[in-house]
């Protein structure tokens, strides 16, 4: 039985055809946002599964940037730290890098070295998995950085680019799109 909450939220995904490249089919999941309520469902729902599944996450991942829509109000709704992964050339301090294919281009995200207690565990949340090169890339950040990654916790799966193949570990979502 699909969850009611889900359901919501698949009407409000778009789909649009050659963005940000030709033959890229992007999915779009801003327009869940302008409705609070279908927002909150989601939230609720990615909240519900790691205390379910990741009792004892010690923390919450967020991709820069679509990553850090769900995962500050994932990280409040269970009531633990929120850590930011970003983009190359952001964030102050001691740093680790890795560069990473994307399903259209590459780009290096970077994570504080203190920014995780060492054997801290934690969700890694981003919007979406097409390639995996980005969810991949912050497992390793996070390797790095000595915490232990639970999982990678996305809305959407593009099943067909086989991304889930790339990443140690679990990759829980809850749309999952050819
Ligand atoms: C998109 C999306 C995921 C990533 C998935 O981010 O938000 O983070 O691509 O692709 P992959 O599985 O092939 O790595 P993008 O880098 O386009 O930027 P944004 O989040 O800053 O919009
Ligand atoms: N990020 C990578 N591929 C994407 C796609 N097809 N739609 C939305 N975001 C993406
Ligand atoms: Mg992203």
């Amino acid at each position: 039985s699909t969850d009611k909450r889900l359901e919501r939220v698949k009407e409000k995904v778009a789909a649009i055809p050659d963005f940000p490249k030709k033959g890229i089919l992007f999915r779009d999941l801003f327009p869940v946002l302008t409705f609070p309520d279908v927002f909150k469902g989601l939230i609720s729902l990615m909240s519900e599964y790691v205390k379910d599944a990741h009792p004892d996450c010690e923390g919450i991942i967020g991709l820069e940037s679509r990553g850090f829509l769900y995962g500050p109000m994932i990280a409040q709704e269970l009531n633990v730290s929120f850590v930011p992964v970003r983009k190359k050339g952001k964030l102050p301090g001691e740093l680790v890098q890795v560069t990473y294919q994307l399903e259209y281009g590459t780009d290096t995200f970077e994570m504080q070295k203190n920014s995780l207690k060492p054997g801290q565990k934690v969700v890694i949340v981003d919007d979406l998995l097409a390639t995996g090169g980005t969810m991949a890339a912050a497992v390793e950040l996070v390797q790095q950085v000595g915490g232990i990654a639970q999982c990678g916790l996305v809305v959407i799966e593009l099943v067909d680019l086989k991304g889930r193949e790339k990443i140690q570990g679990t990759v829980k979502s809850f749309l999952q799109y050819s």
